[in-house]
Parts: C-alpha cells; sequence; structure tokens
C-alpha cells in the first residue's frame, strides 16, 4: 500500500510518535485523520498540517466514542486504508510501595483499558471499515500499525502494568494479521524504545543523556521521524504482516 493517496488513521495523533506520523503521512501525498483524546492539541496539529489533516476527539477507552470517531473517520476522506495505534498512557507504580501500599487495581485496569482494550476497539472497528476498500493489485485493502514498547519484554520497576498492557499488544498481534488475512488486512506492531516525545519533553538534559546512554548504537534517543520512517516502509511493503519490530537501538532495558 502506498502512503500517496492513501487515508490514514493515528490514535494518539497529536503528539509525540502519532503525530510524527501524521506529519509524514501528510508529507508523503496521503490524507491523515487524527484521533485523540486531547482536543487542544488536535486544532493545533490539524492547522499545522493543513487540508489534508481533520481531529476527531475521542478517548480509545470508551466504546461508544470509538464507534463514533471510527465512523467520523471513515467518512473525512472516503475511507480508511492506514491504521496507526500510537494513543497510549504510561502510568508507573510499584506492586508494593515502601509504605506497604498495594498497586492501585484501578490504575491497572485504566492502564490496560486505554493501551490493550482500547487498541483492540479501535482495531476492531477499522478493520470493519477497511474489508469495504477495493482491493488492490494483490488482494490488499488495509495495513494496521500497533505500538508497543520494548517494555513489553523488560518492563522495569514499576511498569507491571504498562508491560503488561504492551505485552498484550505483541501477544494480539499475529491472530489479528491471521484473522484479517481473508479480507486483506496486514497487521504489525512496532516496540519502541526510548524515544524523545513530549513524554520527556520536561526532563533535564542530564535525564535524557543518561537514557540515551543506554541505547548500544546509535547512543542517541529515538525520535517522531525515526519512528514515522519504519511505519511508512511497513505501510508500502506488503511482505511485512504478523510481526513485531524493536526499534530500540539494540537496547536490553536494567531492572531500573
Ligand atoms: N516515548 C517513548 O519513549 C515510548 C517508548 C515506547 C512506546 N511508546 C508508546 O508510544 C505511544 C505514543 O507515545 P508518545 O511517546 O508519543 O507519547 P505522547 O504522550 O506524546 O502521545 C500519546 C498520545 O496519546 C493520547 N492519549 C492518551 N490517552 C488517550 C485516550 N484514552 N484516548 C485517546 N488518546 C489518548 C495523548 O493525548 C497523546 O496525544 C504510546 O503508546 C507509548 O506507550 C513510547
Amino acid at each position: 500500500m502506498q502512503v500517496e493517496g492513501s487515508t490514514a488513521l493515528v490514535t494518539g495523533g497529536v503528539s509525540g510518535l502519532g503525530f510524527g506520523v501524521a506529519e509524514r503521512m501528510v508529507a508523503s501525498g496521503g490524507s491523515v485523520v487524527m484521533m485523540d483524546i486531547n482536543e487542544d492539541r488536535g486544532k493545533k496539529a490539524t492547522q499545522e498540517l493543513g487540508d489534508r489533516s481533520r481531529f476527531i476527539q475521542c478517548d480509545v477507552s470508551s466504546g461508544d466514542d470509538v464507534a463514533a470517531a471510527v465512523a467520523g473517520a471513515a467518512e473525512a476522506f472516503g475511507g480508511i486504508d492506514v491504521l496507526i495505534n500510537a494513543a497510549g498512557v504510561a502510568p508507573a507504580q510499584r506492586m508494593l510501595s515502601r509504605d506497604g501500599s498495594m498497586f492501585d487495581l484501578d490504575l491497572f485496569k485504566f492502564t490496560i483499558g486505554v493501551n490493550l482494550i482500547g487498541m483492540f476497539d479501535v482495531i476492531r472497528n477499522t478493520a470493519a471499515v477497511m474489508a469495504q476498500n477495493e482491493p488492490g493489485e494483490n488482494g490488499e485493502r488495509g495495513v494496521i500499525v500497533n505500538v508497543a514498547s520494548i517494555a513489553a519484554y523488560e518492563g522495569q520497576v514499576g511498569q507491571a502494568a504498562y508491560s503488561a498492557s504492551k505485552g498484550g499488544v505483541v501477544g494480539m498481534t499475529l491472530p489479528i494479521a491471521r484473522d484479517l488475512a481473508s479480507v486483506g488486512i496486514r497487521v504489525n506492531t512496532v516496540a519502541p524504545g526510548i524515544m524523545d516525545t513530549p513524554l520527556l519533553a520536561g526532563a533535564p538534559q542530564e535525564l535524557k543523556d543518561s537514557l540515551a546512554a543506554l541505547h548500544v548504537f546509535p547512543k542517541r534517543l529515538g525520535t517522531p521521524a525515526d519512528f514515522a520512517h519504519l511505519v511508512q516502509a511497513i505501510v508500502e511493503n506488503e511482505m511485512i504482516n504478523g510481526e513485531v519490530i524493536r526499534l530500540d537501538a539494540a537496547t536490553r532495558m536494567p531492572p531500573k
């Protein structure tokens, strides 16, 4: 699937990795619908990206929001060809705090609700829309790229909920790719390492340098542009399917 002339739906699309993809899709001749909970940034993002962009406010953990937003996205440019699932939250808490209090179960449910169940809901709604597309030359109707994290494999102290959610994303990639093969939709996941996004914007340079030092090579933080570059390659290479690709400069995270 070529990005040029296609329409991408990007959850978490107004910030960080998602916005990096939105920028690249538009720069490469595609159109983009950004679906995000953050309305302020949504308005700014469409001002920045221009006519071939739209914003739809949506909490991916709300079933009603997702159904309405995906329907709205399908109408915006007449269909959805590509879905990038980048919306996510990353709260941290230890299983037992120093004062002995337990991991807050509601925080665990919230994290799974947004990162895993919300993503699943967006995928099922969007797949139903993509299945209506006219197939391309080799029967392709759509491409889905999910965002996990290397925390799916090497979660650090405090990341039990986040790692469980991202491990779920890794685990569902292949079965969803198998399920959707019959309608010509490919499904892949990117597991980024440490990326310089608004999540880290407030961090002091020293912390950023120490995180970059964890990377084996190159010794710098990843960027939204690195991520968007990989996403475009996945979208445009029809042999990549059912795969999880680490984008992490050979990093294996230590316990903390
Ligand atoms: N930055 C990193 O180092 C890193 C590393 C690995 C994985 N990731 C993953 O990449 C994805 C993007 O993260 P980022 O670093 O760009 O962070 P970010 O905070 O810049 O972007 C995340 C976006 O998701 C949106 N969002 C949050 N909850 C939502 C909800 N319920 N419904 C809809 N939108 C919601 C936010 O408003 C925000 O725009 C996340 O899934 C994150 O877990 C990030």
